[in-house]
């Protein structure tokens, strides 16, 4: 459905090629490793039930209408992000330097999708790992039964020592992603997404049913539901509201990107609630997958990566087909990541194209190589370039290498500082008859909307910027 010309002035511009690709596609961008890993990581960190509801909240009253501004943003301008922005605001007669909120937002995709490949990698790594022991052992027993539990536990701490592997391992994930956005919107990085996501929820709902009757179901429940209100303090409530947004992919223009390829037909306001329930949905789904494997073989639950790559793979020893179950959930969060690490390569990948108007190929493969090296040097920030701090001189990013440097920068601070750029943008520079048109809202809820846009959002997301760089002025 292109309504507009591509870059070169003469071809249609590339579009999804229906509703639901889009929603798919959307969905695929927001559900990845931040549901599977981060969410259950800090669900556990930050009191389980009280965490968990506050997170629901943050969703619905800050991500939401963030959401649908930037798919409508997009949208509205029928190009990459920055050109997006800077069309809405030249109809608004406000300045082209607004277009810096999608620069900012195209210089984060990257440095995440950096760090996200890595992790990627990690995952292709429990993949081989769980695919060797079942033609070893076979299906039946369970996983990695020739090994100690100490074995089990060094596996990660062995990996990450091992710059080289988790290297090759990077590129290859970053060699997978770019053969979907080198194939373009309709042609690749939609029909990841439209076989992909179905494969995922398929796989994520077997897993969490055999869970519930071989697990621990009930007290996962109770940990992850139990409201208790003391659990609720300002470093929780930063965690709950920094989660809704890495999980809702937002504040890093890459809703904006993917809502330009969307037609002219589509109800924004409906698609983003689907995908912000979708994302939702599948992060409490993760967290009731989780933690009853976890919790019945008697291991801790705290968080970090530690729980999906060290907890979860000794979880699986002791269980029924544990070596089936395990390669299907690694292979289910290789899915879930590939979809997202598609939609970040898009975002500087789109922007590149129409900004130096080369081919889509080309474009993506200087991007993908770009990710790849910097990839690699996270990927040895563990061990050989351990020492090397490149931000040790923020009080905020001291002692943090490169891959935790990256990933601190884009979470502490670009993306909310995207996010609240977007909600002011919307809610007070950009003309209201453009706004109207576009978002797909009326009445009581178009007004909710604008006041959540106009005041809640700016108001939130500034302080929890503040807090978030001056953590001393919370309580704990
Ligand atoms: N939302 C993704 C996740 O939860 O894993 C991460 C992400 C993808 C963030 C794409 C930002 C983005 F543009």
């Amino acid at each position: 459905m292109p309504i507009t010309t591509g870059s070169d002035g003469i071809t249609p511009r590339e579009g999804w090629s229906s509703r639901s690709a889009f929603v798919l596609a959307a969905v695929g961008a927001a559900v990845g490793l931040g549901n599977l890993v981060r969410f259950p990581a800090e669900a556990a960190n930050n009191g389980g039930g009280a965490f968990v509801l506050f997170y629901i909240a943050c969703i619905l009253l800050i991500g939401l209408p963030v959401l649908l501004s930037e798919t409508l943003i997009g949208r509205h301008g029928q190009a990459s992000a920055v050109e997006s922005v800077k069309r809405m605001a030249a109809e608004s007669r406000a300045s082209q330097w607004w277009g810096g909120i999608a620069g900012l937002g195209v210089v984060s995709a990257f440095m995440i999708l950096a760090f996200y490949c890595v992790i990627g990698g990690w995952v292709l790594y429990y993949i081989g790992l769980f695919a060797a022991d079942i033609a070893q052992s076979g299906v039946t027993g369970g996983a990695l039964t020739n090994m100690t539990a100490e074995e089990i536990k060094a596996l990660f701490p062995n990996l990450q020592q091992d710059g080289f592997t988790m290297s090759v391992l990077d590129v290859i994930f970053v060699a997978v992603t770019l053969m979907f956005v080198a194939r373009g919107v309709s042609g690749g990085i939609e029909k990841a997404s439209v076989w992909l996501m179905p494969a995922f929820f398929v796989l994520l709902l077997g897993i969490t049913v055999y869970g519930a009757f071989t697990g621990a179901f009930s007290e996962a429940i109770a940990y992850l539901f139990t409201f208790d209100a003391s659990k609720l303090t300002g470093p929780v409530m930063l965690a709950a509201v920094g989660q809704a947004f890495f999980s809702l992919s937002l504040g890093v223009a890459g809703m904006i990107t993917y809502g330009s390829y969307v037609g002219r037909d589509v109800n924004l306001a409906k698609t983003s609630t689907t995908i912000a329930f979708a994302d939702t949905s599948v992060a409490l789904i993760a967290g009731l997958c989780i933690f009853p494997i976890v919790l019945a073989a008697g291991l801790s639950s705290d968080g970090g990566l530690g729980l999906m790559f060290d907890t979860l793979p000794h979880a699986f020893q002791s269980m029924p087909f544990g070596t089936l179950i395990g390669l299907a959930f690694f292979i289910m969060v290789g899915f879930a990541a590939l979809t997202s690490s598609i939609s970040l390569m898009e975002v500087p990948t789109a922007w590149a194209i129409d900004k130096f108007r080369m081919g889509r190929a080309l474009t993506a493969t200087i991007i993908a190589v770009a990710a790849a090296l910097l990839g690699v040097v996270s990927a040895y920030s563990f061990n050989a370039l351990s020492g090397f701090h490149p931000l040790g001189f923020i009080p905020l990013f001291s002692g943090e290498g490169v891959f935790s440097a990256l990933d601190s920068v884009t979470s502490k601070l670009l993306m909310p500082i995207g996010a609240l750029l977007v909600s002011i943008f919307i809610g007070w520079i950009a003309e209201r008859r453009l706004v109207d048109n576009e978002n797909g809202l009326s009445g009581g809820l178009h007004r909710f909307w604008l006041f959540l846009v106009r005041w809640l959002c700016p108001l939130a997301l500034t302080g929890i910027l503040i807090v978030g760089i001056f953590p001393g002025l919370l309580p704990n």
